[in-house]
C-alpha cells in the first residue's frame, strides 16, 4: 500500500487529484491535509470521504508539528495547498508568502528528515512569466510579475534547492489553466458560467485579448500521477493542455453554449501587471509518452453541464461577500 499526503486536497485541483487516484489505484491510501481557507471546501470530496483508504486532517502546511506527524507516515507528498488566485495577491500578498513559500519549506523541511520516497511540487506555468510568441522549455529562466506567480517560484526553486542540496527527490510540475468540476467561482471559466448563468455581466479585463492554454483538471492529474511514477528527482516537468484561447473567445464560447446575449460582456479595469500570454513547450512529456487526453471543447461543454447541474455547489460559495470584496478593489 502506497502511502500518499496530499495538501491542499479540498480544493479544486487536489480534490480531483484524490478522486482519479482512489479510483486510479486499489493499493494507495491518501492522507488529505488542508487548512479549509476560503477555497477548501469538504464538499468537493462528498463521494470519496467514507472510502477507507481516505484521511482528512484540517492543518496549515506552515505547521511544524502537524506536517512533521504526517510526513513520518507518508511515501509520496503531493505539495497543491497554496494560495492560487492572482487577482487576490495584488489585494494581499501576505498569505501568499506565508503558504505558498514557508508552508513549502516546512514540508521540504519534514520531507527531507523523514526520506519520503518522492515529494511532488505543484508549480505553475506562471512562473516563466508572459511570453509573446513561442513556448517556454522547462530550462527557460524564470520571470513571474505577480506575487503569486512570484510566491509559487520561490516554493519552486526552494524544492529544487532541496534536491541539490539535501537529496530530496523533489519533481517539480508546472502547468497551464485548469479548468473542470469544483473550479471556484473565482476564476475565469467557473465565474463566466456561473455569472451568465445569473443573467449578471461577465467582467473581461482589459481588452480580453489576453491568451492561457486551457487544460482539463483530469488531464492535469494524469500528469501529475505520470511524472510521480515515471519522471526523475530533480527534474521539472511542463503540463499542458495544447488549447490556446484568448479571453474573450472563451466568454464568447461559453454564452454561446448557454444561449446568453452578447451584452453580459462587460469591459472593466484590467488587472495589474496583467500577463498577456502563457504558453508551456511540452516536448519533455510528450517524449516520455505522456499527453493530455480531453479535448478543449467537449471537456469545456461537460463543464458548463457539470456547473449547471450543480448549482448548489457554487450558489452557496457566491452568496459569501468575498468576491465582492475583492472585485471592487481592481474595478471601477
Ligand atoms: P485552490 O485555491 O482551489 O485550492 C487550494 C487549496 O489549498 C484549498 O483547499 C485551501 O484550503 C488549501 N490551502 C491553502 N492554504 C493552505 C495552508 N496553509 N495549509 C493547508 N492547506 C492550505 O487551488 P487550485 O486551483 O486547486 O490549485 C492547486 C495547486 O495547483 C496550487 O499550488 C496552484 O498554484 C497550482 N496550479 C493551479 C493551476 C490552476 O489552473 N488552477 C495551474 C497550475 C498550477
Ligand atoms: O496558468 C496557471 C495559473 O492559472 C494558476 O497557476 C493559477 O493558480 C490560476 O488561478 C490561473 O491563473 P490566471 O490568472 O491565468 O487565471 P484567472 O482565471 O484568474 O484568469 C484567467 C484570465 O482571465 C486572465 O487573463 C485574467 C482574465 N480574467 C479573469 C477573471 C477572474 C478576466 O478577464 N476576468 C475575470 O473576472
Amino acid at each position: 500500500m502506497r502511502k500518499y499526503l496530499v495538501t491542499g486536497g479540498a480544493g479544486f485541483i487536489g480534490s480531483n487529484y484524490i478522486r482519479y487516484m482512489l479510483n486510479k489505484y486499489k493499493d494507495v491510501s491518501i492522507i488529505n491535509l488542508d487548512k479549509l481557507t476560503y477555497a477548501g471546501n469538504l464538499e468537493n470530496l462528498k463521494d470519496v470521504e467514507n472510502d477507507p483508504r481516505y484521511e482528512f486532517v484540517k492543518g496549515d502546511i506552515g505547521d511544524e508539528a502537524i506536517v512533521d506527524e504526517l510526513i513520518a507516515k507518508a511515501d509520496v507528498v503531493v505539495n497543491f495547498a497554496a494560495e492560487s488566485h492572482v487577482d487576490r495577491s495584488i489585494g494581499a500578498p501576505d498569505d501568499f508568502i506565508k503558504t505558498d513559500i514557508f508552508g513549502a519549506f516546512v514540508l521540504l523541511e519534514a520531507a527531507r528528515k523523514h526520506h519520503v520516497d518522492r515529494f511532488i511540487q505543484i508549480s505553475t506555468d506562471e512562473v516563466y512569466g508572459s511570453i509573446e510568441n513561442g513556448s517556454f522549455k522547462e530550462t527557460d529562466p524564470l520571470m513571474p510579475s505577480s506575487p503569486y506567480s512570484a510566491s509559487k517560484t520561490g516554493a519552486d526553486r526552494l524544492a529544487f534547492s532541496y534536491f541539490v542540496t539535501y537529496g530530496v527527490p523533489v519533481i517539480i510540475t508546472r502547468c497551464s489553466n485548469n479548468y473542470g468540476p469544483f473550479h471556484y467561482p473565482e476564476k475565469l471559466i467557473p465565474l463566466f458560467i456561473t455569472n451568465a448563468l445569473e443573467d449578471k455581466p461577465l467582467p473581461i479585463y482589459g481588452d480580453g485579448l489576453y491568451v492561457r492554454d486551457w487544460i482539463y483538471v483530469e488531464d492535469h492529474c494524469a500528469g501529475v500521477d505520470f511524472v510521480t511514477e515515471k519522471g526523475e528527482p530533480g527534474e521539472v516537468y511542463n503540463i499542458g493542455g495544447g488549447n490556446e484561447r484568448t479571453n474573450l473567445e472563451i466568454t464568447d464560447y461559453v454564452l454561446r453554449k448557454l444561449e446568453k446575449p452578447e451584452t453580459l460582456k462587460t469591459f472593466v479595469k484590467d488587472r495589474p501587471g496583467h500577463d498577456r500570454r502563457y504558453a508551456v513547450d511540452c516536448s519533455k512529456m510528450n517524449a516520455m509518452g505522456w499527453k493530455p487526453k480531453h479535448d478543449l471543447t467537449q471537456a469545456l461543454d461537460k463543464t458548463i453541464s457539470w456547473y449547471i447541474d450543480n448549482r448548489s455547489w457554487w450558489e452557496k460559495i457566491k452568496s459569501g461577500e468575498y468576491l465582492d470584496y475583492y472585485k471592487q478593489q481592481y474595478q471601477s
